[in-house]
């Protein structure tokens, strides 16, 4: 792995796969100029309108972040709240530090502070240590990704993502004129086989075939579901064979527990593979979030890549955002690398804790399901390997209005659903409103194809029986929120059960 983008002679050359858009940009000059004032030593530079740092209003910050001694550093820090052990840490002009302010607030380049982006490539190098990659910064997935899509996607592509996947990213590249093609999932994620029968039946009337997969590989948002490592080599097998740039979009990386009848997970337990760490082509842009680990809106993270699609990627960030905000960049490259801060080894131990932490909160979501939804049988919870999120699916076949016959109607469109399931949920995430619960319906992750596009034999609107539901909050959101879920969905069942046997 590389610190600055270098050719790589054994990677695949993949610059077909850029778009039109990332081919005609042209780099920023005035980045380039910048460049070289650090040529060498000493450049005396009359370039660029940098204001300079004795013009700042602010000489120091301190971070005061948690101690990592602890044995089980998270449980300590949540527990003992305003009293709990911490370590601080400060970015400041004078006193000595990892990332001065007078850099750390200054133009700097589209990859990111080049400190921030040393961190964050020793921090990849230690979890996935990929063949030869580089790291770009950027202010969290959303922007990561949306990013990639840019640098990927022509009017008119498709891209290939799970048929219930994350809409806050998957409408993004909509209005880019992108269209998705879904891949069917189970328990365990993307099932590898439909990937494959999707791309060696792909009918060209339709376009050029997929060149480009999203896939969240743990902790899908939002059906919790992680891949096996067999299924990621699979997949990207499969890539490989079909030419397929992957957006590894992995936010939950950090959050993968044991089973569930461990009490905890174990600090030892490794992560699962990344497809990163498999990436002999420079095919995979993995990109990776602060979000989850340290604080949503910290807005930090980053983009590992082939160092083609790194250099592509900062002439975009150089076109558009800029590098991101110098307070979060100074941050972390004082947590990783500074004086006082956690290093890599401190940061590992933080977010093995973490994931024990969620372990709890996952054994405790699943024990108020059992006692509060599971025992109206009309609801059945999958246990997640990672992540935030449980996919209930409810057992409509069980509702007195479920209809299989839409098709049969006449008139009835012979492409659409067979069944009402749709209505009927949209009328259980209704009551559930009423009764005070926000709960995600599956609907509006349903894949954004085209109707053209759309599954005629086992169409999407039939499989919206199921709700994502969070364990990430509060103790009592979850007691809560899941007695009204069962209470809801015996009214639901029952006072249709009555409506029935009165009529
Ligand atoms: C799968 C997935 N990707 C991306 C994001 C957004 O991450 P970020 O906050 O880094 O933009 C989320 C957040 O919920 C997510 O679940």
């Amino acid at each position: 792995m590389t610190f600055g983008p270098s050719c790589n002679v054994s990677q695949v050359d993949l610059s077909h796969h850029l778009s039109s858009e990332a081919r005609m940009r042209k780099p920023n000059p005035m980045k380039e100029i910048w460049k070289l004032t650090r040529r060498k030593p000493n450049m005396v530079s009359l370039a660029n309108g940098d204001p300079h740092f004795s013009l700042y209003p602010m000489r120091r910050i301190e971070y005061e972040m948690a101690s990592i001694e602890e044995a089980d550093p998270v449980a300590a820090w949540r527990k003992a709240g305003p009293s709990a052990a911490s370590t601080k840490l400060v970015s400041s002009t004078y006193e000595p530090c990892a990332l001065p302010l007078q850099t750390g607030l200054q133009y700097s380049h589209g990859a990111g502070l080049p400190d921030c982006q040393r961190v964050v490539t020793e921090l990849t190098k230690f979890y996935h240590n990929p063949p030869d990659h580089v790291c770009t910064l950027a202010l969290g997935n959303s922007d990561g990704i949306a990013k990639c899509f840019r640098l990927l996607g022509e009017r008119g592509d498709y891209f290939l993502a799970d048929e219930f996947s994350f809409s806050s990213i998957t409408n993004v590249p909509l209005a880019q004129g992108i269209k998705w093609a879904g891949v069917k999932m189970d328990d365990g994620g993307m099932i590898p086989e439909d990937l494959e029968n999707v791309l060696a039946n792909w009918d060209t009337a339709r376009g050029r075939r997929p060149h480009v997969l999203y896939i969240v590989p743990c902790g899908q948002n939002p059906t919790g579901s992680t891949l096996s490592v067999e299924r990621r080599k699979q997949i990207y097998e499969i890539s490989q064979r079909f030419d397929l740039m992957i957006i590894e979009d992995d936010p939950y990386y950090f959050l993968q527990y044991d089973s569930l009848s461990a009490s905890t997970t174990d600090f030892s337990t490794p992560f699962v593979p990344s497809l990163l760490s498999m990436d002999t082509d420079g095919r995979v842009l993995r990109v990776d979030s602060f979000s989850k680990i340290m604080a949503p809106g910290m807005r930090l993270g980053w983009i590992t890549s082939s160092a083609l699609f790194h250099t592509h990627l900062v002439s975009y960030t150089d076109a558009s955002t800029h590098h991101p905000h110098g307070f979060g960049q100074m941050l972390i490259t004082e947590l990783l690398s500074g004086p006082k801060g956690w290093q890599i080894e401190g940061f590992d131990r933080w977010v093995r804790s973490l994931r024990a932490e969620y372990h709890r909160r996952r054994a405790l979501f699943l024990t108020l399901f059992e006692r509060e939804v599971a025992p109206t049988g009309l609801a059945r919870a999958a246990v997640p390997e990672a992540g935030m999120f449980v996919w209930i699916r409810i057992a409509l076949e069980r509702h007195p209005r479920l209809r299989g016959d839409l098709r049969r109607v006449p008139g009835g469109d012979r492409a659409g659903p067979r069944t009402n399931c749709a209505a009927l949920m949209e009328e259980l995430f209704e009551r559930c409103l009423d009764a005070g619960l926000v709960i995600m319906p599956a609907s509006i992750f349903a894949l954004p194809v085209d109707a053209k596009d759309a599954d005629v034999e086992d169409p999407v609107e039939d499989r919206l029986n199921y709700l994502r539901a969070t364990f990430a909050g509060t103790e009592e959101a979850m007691e809560q929120g899941l007695a009204i879920l069962g209470q809801t969905l015996r009214e639901f069942f029952a006072d249709e059960q009555q409506e029935m046997e009165l009529a």
